[in-house]
């Protein structure tokens, strides 16, 4: 793959670009997108940078029968010194080449994806935005392309990035949601897919979230799918709790998706030296902690949602409001830093910005 060849045409009508207090989450997309295409016996090929148009796909691709396509989601940011930076994009690169091995989709060269997306993020670099609380969201994702009706992996694949300036992922910003347990329905179980990145897992969501919205929930908290009492994750994060001072997160159990956020609020909190603890966590003992007053904080982690407070917890009829609907001490301090890290207002000891034109 490394004899890839990477050709440039650039737009020749850019668009306006929006005003940076009016940005919501994934509704505009930049003037240029990143597409290669694979061909099985052949490899990856035709790698471009191209103005960002539709496609045109055979009615009969896989990827609109059976859903066998990846996505990943991560953010570019302007620094103060006028750096753009991303944030641990190798990870992400990892994820996705996880997600296809699970989905039976072929590996991409994560090096060049990465010298694919830093040139991508060169050439829209104007489209990031720098005002507090906004990002360059960047969303690559790979779909089966073969015409054939038969439930097999496709032979052909298209691998595209697109870029979107994004404010934040929930109405509430900062201020913590309210988010309800979810008992009926379930997200994924050991063995299925809910570690891959992988539409089907959020299309399977939405119903769910749908009832909760209606019920005036953000988001809903996903129960474990065979006893329906471990908490796994919330939809587009990972989720944490600060019970009588410890620091818990459900274990990655094969049904949760391994977060990059996650991944980074564990290395943080451990750097400071206080203990986190991946662990089975039932809604039991989360009931029994609120109605002890030993529910000290909960938030969740993602690239989308960053670290969102949780304010209240809706379950089997009855309210768990967390640290008076307020966001704690402890979350606070992770959202400052990690976002500190991200976006260059802080030194970043980890090595977990990468810099764009470097
Ligand atoms: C992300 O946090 O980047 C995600 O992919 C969640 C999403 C489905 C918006």
């Amino acid at each position: 793959m490394n004899d890839l060849q990477l050709t440039i045409e650039l737009t020749k009508h850019p668009k306006e670009k929006p005003a940076a207090d009016q940005l919501a989450f994934g509704t505009v997309f930049t003037d240029h997108l990143f597409t290669m295409d694979y061909t099985a016996g052949r490899g990856w090929h035709d790698a471009k940078i191209k103005p960002y148009e539709p496609i045109s796909l055979d009615p009969a691709a896989i990827v609109f029968h059976y859903g066998q396509t990846v996505f990943e989601g991560l953010k570019a940011y302007v620094t103060e010194e006028q750096e753009v930076v991303l944030f641990r994009p190798e990870e992400n690169l990892k994820r996705l080449n996880r997600s296809n091995d699970r989905l039976c989709m072929p590996e991409i060269d994560e090096e060049f994806a990465l010298h694919a997306l830093k040139e991508l993020i060169r050439i829209d670099k104007d489209w990031i935005p720098n005002k507090e609380g906004t990002s360059l969201y960047i969303r690559p994702f790979i779909f089966a392309t073969q015409p054939y009706l038969g439930v097999a992996p496709s032979a052909t694949y298209t691998f595209m990035i697109i870029l979107s300036p994004v404010g934040a992922y929930y109405k509430e910003g900062m201020n913590p949601v309210k988010i309800a347990v979810e008992s009926e329905f379930v997200r994924a179980v050991a063995g299925g897919t809910g570690s891959a990145k992988t539409a089907g897992n959020y299309a399977g969501a939405m119903k769910a979230q749908e009832i909760a919205e209606a019920n005036g929930y953000s988001q809903v908290l996903w129960l474990d799918g065979k006893e329906r009492h471990y908490i796994e994750e919330v939809g587009a994060m990972n989720v944490f709790f600060k019970i009588d001072g410890e620091i818990v997160t459900p274990s990655l159990n094969g049904s949760i998706l391994e977060g990059v956020t996650r991944k980074s609020v564990i290395e943080l909190l451990r750097h400071w030296g206080i203990p986190v603890h991946e662990r089975k966590i039932s809604m039991e003992e989360l009931h029994a902690a609120s109605q002890a007053g030993t529910l000290e904080e909960a938030f969740g982690s993602g690239t989308a949602a960053v670290i969102s407070p949780i304010g209240e917890l809706f379950w089997k009829g009855e309210k768990m409001t967390i640290h008076n609907g307020e966001i704690g001490p402890l979350s606070q301090r992770i959202y400052d830093t990690i976002t500190g890290i991200q976006t260059g207002k802080l030194e970043d000891p980890f090595g977990w910005r990468v810099n764009v034109f470097e």
